[in-house]
C-alpha cells in the first residue's frame, strides 16, 4: 500500500537576521492510510514545524512532503488541522464555530448544520450547540475544535498536542474519544505529543524524535491491543514501550 503521507528527507532551516536554527535536519518515513502515527520529542525539536510544513503551511528548506503521492507546495484544503489551543471566535456559538470550517470553503451552511450537530452529539457536546466559548471548560472547547477539523470529512487529521493544557482526567478521556471518532469514521492521523505515555496509548506507531536538529531516532510498532482501554496503562508491555522511548529520549 502507498503512504498517505511520505516525507522524504525532510529540512528546515529558520533563519532570522544572521542567526541560522536547523529546525530538522532530516526526517524521512512514511504514514500509511487509516494508520495512527504519533510524533514525540523534547521542546523544540521540530514536531510543530514537521506538522506546518505537511499542511503546507511552511515551505521545507531540503527534501519533500508527499501527501497521497503529490508534493505538498501550497497549504492543503482536504485536511483537518487541531492547534495545541482550540482557535474558537469568542462571539460564535459552538455550533457556529464549528460551521466556520464550511464558511470559509465556501460551502454551503445549511447542507452542513446537522453534521456539525452530529459531530458535537459525537464529541459529548450535545446540549452545548448554543454555548460561547467562554461558557465552555477548555476540554469542551477542544472537542469543539475537533468537530471542526472533522465537519468536511477530511481523510487526514494533524493535531499538534491538542490535549496539552488539560487536566490528566480529562485528557484520558479525550484519548478514548479521540480513539472512538478515529475507529467510526476510519481516518489518518498524525498526532504531535510531549507525553509518552499519550504517544503510546494513541498510536499503532510512535515517531521518536531526536532533540534540535530534529531527526528520527527510532520508529516503534506499538503492539498493544485496540480498542485501547484504560487499563492498558497498567499492562507491563505498555509499561515496557513506555520505558524504551524514554531510554532512546535520553530521560532519567
Ligand atoms: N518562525 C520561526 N523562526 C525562527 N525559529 C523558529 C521558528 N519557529 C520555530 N523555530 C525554532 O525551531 C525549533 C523547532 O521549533 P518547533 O516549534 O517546531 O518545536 P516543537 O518540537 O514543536 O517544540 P514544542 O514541543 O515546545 O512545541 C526551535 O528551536 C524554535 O526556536
Ligand atoms: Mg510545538
Amino acid at each position: 500500500m502507498a503512504s498517505l503521507i511520505q516525507y522524504e528527507r525532510v529540512r528546515k532551516i529558520y533563519n532570522s537576521g544572521n542567526d541560522e536554527v536547523i529546525a530538522l535536519e532530516e526526517v524521512s518515513f512514511g504514514v500509511e492510510p487509516e494508520e495512527f502515527v504519533t510524533v514525540v520529542g523534547r521542546s523544540g525539536c521540530g514536531k510543530s514545524t514537521l506538522l506546518k510544513i505537511t499542511a503546507g503551511l511552511l515551505p521545507a528548506t531540503g527534501g519533500e512532503v508527499r501527501v497521497a503521492g503529490i508534493a505538498v507546495k501550497s497549504p492543503l484544503t482536504n485536511i483537518g488541522v487541531v492547534f495545541q489551543s482550540p482557535v474558537l471566535l469568542a462571539w460564535r456559538k459552538a455550533l457556529d464555530n464549528v460551521l466556520l470550517q464550511i464558511e470559509a470553503r465556501g460551502l454551503d451552511v445549511d447542507a452542513y448544520r446537522q453534521r456539525a450537530l452530529d459531530l458535537l452529539e459525537l464529541t459529548g457536546l450535545r446540549g452545548f450547540e448554543n454555548k460561547y466559548p467562554n461558557e465552555l471548560s477548555g476540554g469542551m472547547q477542544q472537542r469543539v475544535s475537533i468537530s471542526r477539523a472533522l465537519i468536511h470529512e477530511p481523510p487526514l487529521l494533524l493535531m499538534d498536542e491538542p490535549f496539552g493544557a488539560l487536566d490528566a482526567i480529562t485528557r484520558d478521556e479525550m484519548n478514548l474519544e479521540l480513539l472512538r471518532i478515529w475507529s467510526e469514521s476510519k481516518k489518518t492521523v498524525l498526532f504531535i505529543t510531549h507525553s509518552i505515555p499519550e504517544a503510546v496509548f494513541l498510536g499503532d506507531r510512535v515517531v521518536v524524535m531526536t532533540p534540535r536538529p530534529g531527526k528520527v531516532a527510532d520508529i516503534m510498532t506499538i503492539d498493544l491491543p485496540r480498542p485501547r482501554t484504560t487499563s492498558l496503562r497498567d499492562d507491563q508491555k505498555f509499561i515496557g514501550y513506555v520505558r524504551k522511548i524514554r531510554e532512546r529520549l535520553g530521560v532519567q
